[in-house]
């Protein structure tokens, strides 16, 4: 099945309005709306509307980092998926490590608030890796395996699904994985993600996450089961992420 590949970057808690970021990437891509990839940016919140309007009708799409489960109520300090919605998102960024680590995030809430971003129209980005004690402990297939059992509702489909496999060991090191060994993840990852969601999963794009830049993006994105990245760092600098997406084969 053809899978179209998904370049997407996540500036984290990075941003304010002054970068002028947003205005350089859709700067960079203007008259260039026949991609044979698909593009987003995830800024925070306090960035999602202008940068929204500063992506304005170009190509690129926008996207948030997290969400809540609820549609409304007293959860202060949360933002909805229909918020999200609203502002313009396409797509919303779940379970992401930094959030299992710094918020104690588990399987089973990311699932759910992934089951309440669908419901509100958005698609997610659901991510899954291994910590560098579980590489070194040969775990690395159990725990991206109980990830995706745990994470991934089972009505999602091709068309709201995106998985980005993010080794925890690789996010801002510089270090990576060999392409064998990130080609193994990912066909893993899509066998176990046709158990949850049956032959849909053969259409869903797994993205890679980790020290992604333009000088390995190339080869990584050839392997045969990635779909495209999720860049952090490298997505801040306008060239670098523009340069990753130009590697797409
Ligand atoms: P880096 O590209 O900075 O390693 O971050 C990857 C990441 O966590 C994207 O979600």
């Amino acid at each position: 099945m053809a899978r179209r590949p998904l370049i997407a970057g996540n500036w984290k808690m990075n941003g304010l309005l002054a970068d002028g970021l947003a205005a350089n990437l859709t700067g960079l891509m203007k008259g260039k709306p026949d991609w044979p990839f698909e593009m987003a940016v995830c800024p925070p919140f306090t960035l999602l509307q202008h940068v929204g309007k500063a992506i304005g009708d170009s190509a690129i799409a926008l996207g948030a980092q997290n969400c809540h489960t609820k549609e409304s109520g007293a959860h202060t300090g949360d933002i909805s998926p229909v918020m999200l919605k609203e502002l313009g998102c396409t797509y919303v960024i779940l379970g992401h490590s930094e959030r299992r680590t710094d918020h104690g995030e588990k399987d089973s809430l990311v699932k759910a608030k992934a089951m309440a971003a669908h419901k509100a129209g958005l698609k997610t980005i659901v991510c899954i890796g291994e910590t560098e004690a579980e590489r070194d402990a040969g775990k690395t297939l159990t725990v991206n395996q109980t990830q995706i059992k745990g994470s991934v509702p089972e009505g999602s489909s091709a068309a709201t699904l995106v998985i980005a496999y993010e080794p925890v060991w690789a996010i801002g090191t510089g270090r990576t994985p060999t392409n064998p060994e990130i080609q193994e993840v990912h066909a893993f990852i899509r066998k176990e993600l046709a158990a949850v969601i049956g032959s849909e999963a053969a259409g869903v794009r797994i993205l890679y996450g980790g020290s992604m830049k333009p000088g390995n993006a190339r080869e990584i994105m050839a392997l045969a089961d990635v779909d495209g990245g999720l860049i952090g760092g490298a997505s801040l600098k306008a060239e670098d992420f523009w340069a990753i997406a130009q590697s797409c084969p």
